[in-house]
C-alpha cells in the first residue's frame, strides 16, 4: 500500500508522512537510519552491527510494501527532517491468521517525547481498520515504559511474555512483552472509528 503525501502540525513543527520512494537515496536513509536507531536503545531487534542491509535488498523491502495488499511503511519527517517510521505487516500465512496485523514502530530518539509516535499509531491503526484486520498485534521489550503507555493508552493489552527473549552483550536479559489491540470491540477504539 501506499500512503500519498500527508501534512500535520504537531508541538510547532511540520510533519510530512508518505511511503517510501522506490530509490537509493530513501533505501539508503532507511539503513543509515536503522544502524541509528538500534545503537540509540535497547528496545529494538538486534544490535546496530548487526544491521547489514544492502541498498538493494532495501529497495526490494520498499517494493515490497508499496505493492503489497497486507503492508503499509509510513517515513515520517519532522520540518523536513527524516524522523523514523512505523508500519504494519498482515499475517498471511494462512486464511486462519488473515484477521491479524503485526504493528512496528522506532523514532530517532531526538524525535521522542512530543508526540509523534502516537500520532503515527493512531493513522497506522486506522489504515489497519480500514483494511478490515481485526486485531492488531506488537511485542515491546520489558523496561520500555515509554511505548509501553502510549500502546496502552491506545488500547493494547498485555497478553503474555516470552521471559528471558533478549540477551544483551553485557549478559542480561529482557522479557518481550505480547500485546494486542483488539478491533472488533465497538467503543473501545472510538480514536479510531
Ligand atoms: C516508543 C516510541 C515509538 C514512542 O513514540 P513517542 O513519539 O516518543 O511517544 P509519544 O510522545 O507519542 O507518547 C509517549 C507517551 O508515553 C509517556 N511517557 C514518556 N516517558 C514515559 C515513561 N518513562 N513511562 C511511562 N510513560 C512515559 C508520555 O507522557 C506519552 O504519554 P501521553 O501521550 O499519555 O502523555 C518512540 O519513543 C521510539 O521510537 N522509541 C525508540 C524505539 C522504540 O522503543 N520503539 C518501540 C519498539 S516496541
Amino acid at each position: 500500500m501506499i500512503l500519498r503525501e500527508e501534512k500535520y502540525e504537531l508541538d510547532g513543527k511540520e510533519i510530512l508522512l508518505r511511503s517510501a520512494n522506490e530509490n537509493a537515496d530513501d533505501a539508503n536513509m532507511l539503513i543509515d537510519y536503522l544502524k541509528t536507531v538500534t545503537g540509540e536503545t535497547r528496545f529494538l531487534m538486534c544490535e546496530s552491527d548487526e544491521v547489514k542491509y544492502t541498498t538493494e535488498g532495501e529497495l526490494s523491502f520498499i517494493k515490497e510494501h508499496n505493492e503489497s495488499e497486507n503492508g503499509l511503511l509510513i517515513l515520517s519527517f519532522v520540518d523536513g527532517e527524516y524522523a523514523g517510521n512505523c508500519s504494519f505487516e498482515g499475517k498471511t500465512s494462512s486464511r486462519r491468521a488473515k484477521h491479524r496485523a503485526g504493528i512496528g514502530i522506532a523514532l530517532f530518539q531526538k524525535y521522542t517525547g512530543f508526540g509523534l509516535g502516537r500520532l503515527l499509531l493512531e493513522i497506522l491503526l486506522r489504515k489497519i481498520k480500514e483494511q478490515g484486520y481485526e486485531q492488531a498485534e506488537l511485542t515491546v521489550v520489558e523496561g520500555n515504559d515509554r511505548a509501553y503507555h502510549l500502546y496502552e493508552s491506545l488500547g493494547f493489552k498485555e497478553c503474555g511474555r516470552v521471559p528471558n527473549a533478549n540477551k544483551y552483550d553485557d549478559g542480561t536479559y529482557s522479557d518481550d512483552i505480547l500485546m494486542v489491540l483488539s478491533l472488533r470491540d465497538e467503543g473501545r477504539n472510538e480514536n479510531l472509528a
